[in-house]
């Protein structure tokens, strides 16, 4: 087997844990064969601007051949990529240059189900009840006389029953689209699989891998029922986090983790594994994160946190509480692919705009890693009104809700849609950007000293040098003030970085934090300090 340039860019095995990790969903960063769907030649011509932004690592969003139901999460081959998005060769360029100039590179691995489309689902559904084709997957007799019922009464994720029916008369699980059946993780062959897979990228270099829905893989034995959910006029997914299903959170979920992290901690250079797992409790979740199974997990309680300081300082708390018992790295996350923008969460319009901007300051002191959600970077709201036959969510097509709104294309430069992502000339791209985009480029934001985009720069920067947010070791201790501010201060190195954040109702004057390094709004002196309007973060430094 080639080894493609294996070297991450330093030898700190412990990068992840205080890391900037940003999250590329490939299909709307940029694309260069001007096809109108981001591809991974468009990334790599773009790696300078992330160099540039301060980010130390990229998650790329699946990449593999896929008949893309699910945006990609439905993978038909873990080897090779779709030729949507390029060529292996293309792949192995992208790591060669991230290495170069200091990012690290980690994928997204979709273990919990395979597309329809896969071999192996192909060759189940030629193959008979009950043989071994079939036992890779969930493949059950149906209730009722004649077997006319689901198997139980599980839920798909995305809306409606969790099974469907063959010809056969069989059915099959699948907890997502029915383009996506989930692989029998009980099996021994699918374990060895995608032990295989973890070599496969690992052996191209990548510096580690997302797992997509970890908590999902094994089911409990005999598939019981939940006894709630349509028939009682509720969804099933309203409980996700915070009671356990019976195909979610599973004990034995934790035997796979067990036989990965060897394997990771077999290559050089810190590979490191970050779990989307759902779990009842923050205990629960802290499973994941032991120090013989993965090394993050997402922190879905900060993606939901409201623009409260209450509801802010409880999951921080938390969360920090959790990563103290195990001594493992907090996640932090404001806006991912899945989730409604925070600009649009917390707001929508200027307003939503300026609390994005204060909690990308807030989050961005905090210790542990933070993920940023590409555009974030540059302020960009949901996309609220793309036309219904444009979007492409198959959760939109099960119940209505979509999420093609935080996917739509980053605007890079020019005046007119799609502002750059495409080469001039180039098939209309995948989903349209608003015309108010225009002001929100890289290009109209670069050099503008107030702009979203230099307040990310600014920030990312100082949390890399400064020595307070620079390690991870540097714990914060929360400042006595007033209800509806959060104030929070973390040493090192005979210096102090604090983060104020006014979430209250009136302004706050800061005169004891020290020297300003950095604020989320334009800041006017009062007497020896600085009058911090509601809405706004600042950092100030004690040496
Ligand atoms: C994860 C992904 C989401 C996908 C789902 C099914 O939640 O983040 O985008 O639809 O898994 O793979």
């Amino acid at each position: 087997m080639t080894v493609h340039n294996p070297s991450p860019p330093t030898s700190d095995d412990g990068w992840w844990r205080s890391a900037a990790i940003y999250q590329v969903y490939l299909r709307s960063f940029a694309d260069a064969n001007g096809d109108g769907i981001g591809d991974l030649a468009g990334l790599r011509e773009r790696l300078p601007y992330l160099r540039d932004l301060g980010v130390d690592a990229l998650w790329l969003t699946p990449f593999y051949p896929s008949p893309m139901i699910d945006g990609g999460y439905d993978v038909a081959d873990y080897r090779d990529i779709d030729p949507m998005f390029g060529t292996l060769t293309e792949f192995d360029d992208v790591i060669v240059a991230a290495h170069a100039i200091g990012l690290r590179i980690i994928v997204d691995l979709v273990p919990n189900h395979t597309s329809n489309a896969h071999p192996w689902f192909q060759a189940a559904l030629a193959a008979a009840p009950g043989s071994l084709e079939r036992a890779r997957y969930h493949f059950a007799a149906g209730r009722g006389a004649a077997g006319e019922l689901p198997p139980n009464d599980w839920e798909s994720i995305f809306g409606g029953p969790a099974w469907t029916r063959l010809p056969d008369g069989q059915w099959y699980l699948h907890l997502f689209d029915s383009a996506q059946p989930d692989l029998n993780w009980r099996n021994p062959e699918v374990r060895a699989e995608f032990e295989d897979v973890l070599r496969f990228w690992l052996d191209r270099g990548v510096d580690g891998f997302r797992i997509d829905v970890a908590h999902g893989m094994i089911k409990a034995e005999g598939l019981p029922d939940v006894g709630f959910g349509q028939q009682t006029g509720q969804r099933q997914v309203e409980l996700l986090g915070k009671s356990r299903l019976p195909y979610f959170d599973q004990d034995e979920v934790h035997d796979i983790y067990r036989a990965w992290r060897p394997i990771l901690d077999s290559y050089p250079g810190g590979r490191m594994a970050v779990a989307e797992a759902w779990a009842e409790t923050p205990q629960r979740l802290a499973r994941y994160i032991s120090p013989d199974e993965l090394h993050q997990a997402f922190s879905f309680d900060f993606l939901d946190a409201h623009w409260s300081a209450d509801s802010f300082r409880k999951v921080i708390d938390s969360a920090l509480a959790e990563s103290a018992v195990i001594n493992a790295p907090t996640t932090w996350v404001l806006s991912n692919h899945d989730k409604q923008r925070h600009v649009t969460r917390y707001g929508d319009g200027p307003a939503g705009l300026r609390r994005a901007r204060a909690a990308a300051l807030l989050m961005l002191a905090l210790p542990g890693c933070a993920y940023v959600y590409q555009g974030e970077e540059l302020g960009l709201p949901e996309v609220l009104d793309l036309p219904d036959d444009l979007r492409q969510d198959p959760q939109y097509l099960r119940t209505g809700q979509s999420r093609d709104g935080c996917r739509v294309p980053i605007p890079w430069s020019g005046k007119l849609a799609p502002y750059g992502f495409s080469p001039a000339g180039s098939t209309p791209s995948w989903l349209p950007a608003p015309d108010t985009w225009r002001e929100l480029s890289v290009a109209a934001q670069t050099g503008v000293p107030d702009s979203t985009l230099e307040l990310y720069r600014t920030a990312l920067r100082i949390r890399r040098t400064h020595p307070a947010l620079s390690t991870a070791a540097a714990q914060i201790v929360w400042e006595e003030t007033r209800p509806g501010i959060l104030a929070f201060t973390r040493a090192a190195g005979g210096t102090t970085l604090t983060c104020v954040v006014n979430i209250g109702d009136a302004p706050l004057v800061s005169t004891e934090y020290g020297e300003l390094l950095v604020a989320s709004t334009a800041l006017t002196r009062e007497g020896s300090g600085y009058l911090i309007p509601v809405d706004a973060a600042a950092w100030f430094e004690r040496c």
